[in-house]
C-alpha cells in the first residue's frame, strides 16, 4: 500500500514531534503492508512553518528517508505537502512554491472545515488553470460537503481526486464526517484512502483497521484501487 497522507516529517508541523516518533509511525505503517509514504506537512497555514517548497524541505525528506533506511524499516519517502487554500494561496500556486505529490501534476490540498463552495471552486479551478489536478484532502470533513455530498461527487465526476481519512471511515472524526464518507464511498466518488496519520498514539498510520472496516463495511469497495494502484499511478504522474 501506499500512504497518500501523513504528516511523519519531525517538528513541522503538528504531526510528528520528533524523529523518534516518525520512526515509530515509519514502522507501524510497514508493519501494516505499508511500503510508501507521502510526506505531506501542512503547507501555508498561520503557523509559523509555511513548509513551501525549499531545500531544506527536500532535505527533510531525504535526512527522514536516511534515517529509515538505517533504522532497517522497509519503508520509501515520497515528497509531498498538504496545501492550505487560504491566504497567499493564489500567488503561491501561481509562483510554483507548493510541493506536489512525488514531484506529479497532484496537488493536495486542504480547506478550513467552515469554507464556502464557492471559494472551493475557486481554489480547485486555480489548481487546474496550473495544469495541476487537485487531490482534495478528506472532502467528508468540509460542513459544505457534509450538508452537500453532491458537491463532492460532482468535482469527482470532473476530475478532482477525493482522499478520504482513514479515521473518518472508522468513526474517531465524528458521526457526521463518517456518514459523508460512507455515501461518497458507495457512490464511489472516492479514488483514495489515507491515514492523514499525525502519531503512531492518535490517528496512527497502521492500515489494519482501515482494510477490516473496508472488508466487514463497505464489500463493493476495492481496497487495491483505493489504497495501492490509485496512489501508485499519482506517484508515477500517470492520469486516473
Ligand atoms: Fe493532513
Amino acid at each position: 500500500m501506499l500512504d497518500l497522507h501523513c504528516h511523519i516529517l519531525p517538528g513541522l508541523d503538528d504531526g510528528a514531534p520528533d524523529e523518534a516518533v516518525s520512526l515509530a509511525m515509519a514502522a507501524m505503517a510497514a508493519d501494516s503492508g505499508v511500503t510508501h509514504i507521502f510526506a505531506t506537512p501542512h503547507c501555508n497555514t498561520h503557523s509559523e512553518q509555511k513548509n513551501y517548497r525549499s531545500a531544506s524541505l527536500i532535505e527533510a525528506y531525504r535526512s527522514l528517508q536516511r534515517r529509515i533506511d538505517e533504522a532497517g524499516i522497509p519503508l520509501k519517502i515520497l515528497a509531498g505537502a498538504e496545501v492550505l487554500a487560504r491566504g497567499s494561496f493564489f500567488r503561491r500556486l501561481a509562483e510554483g512554491d507548493f510541493m506536489t505529490l512525488n514531484g506529479s501534476r497532484y496537488l493536495l490540498l486542504e480547506f478550513y472545515f467552515d469554507e464556502a463552495p464557492d471559494y472551493m471552486e475557486e481554489c480547485l479551478s486555480a489548481v487546474e488553470a496550473e495544469g495541476l489536478v487537485p487531490v482534495v484532502a478528506h472532502p467528508e470533513r468540509y460542513f459544505c460537503i457534509q450538508d452537500r455530498p453532491d458537491l463532492a461527487q460532482v468535482w469527482a465526476e470532473r476530475g478532482r481526486v477525493l482522499q478520504l481519512n482513514k479515521g473518518s471511515l472508522l468513526g474517531d472524526l465524528g458521526e457526521r464526517a463518517y456518514d459523508t464518507a460512507a455515501l461518497l464511498l458507495r457512490r464511489e466518488a472516492v479514488a483514495a484512502i489515507a491515514s492523514d496519520a499525525h502519531h503512531v498514539r492518535y490517528r496512527n498510520p497502521h492500515m489494519g483497521p482501515l482494510l477490516q472496516c473496508l472488508e466487514q463495511r463497505f464489500p463493493n469497495a476495492d481496497p487495491v484501487l483505493l489504497l495501492r494502484e490509485t496512489p501508485l499511478r499519482i506517484a508515477k504522474d500517470l492520469s486516473l
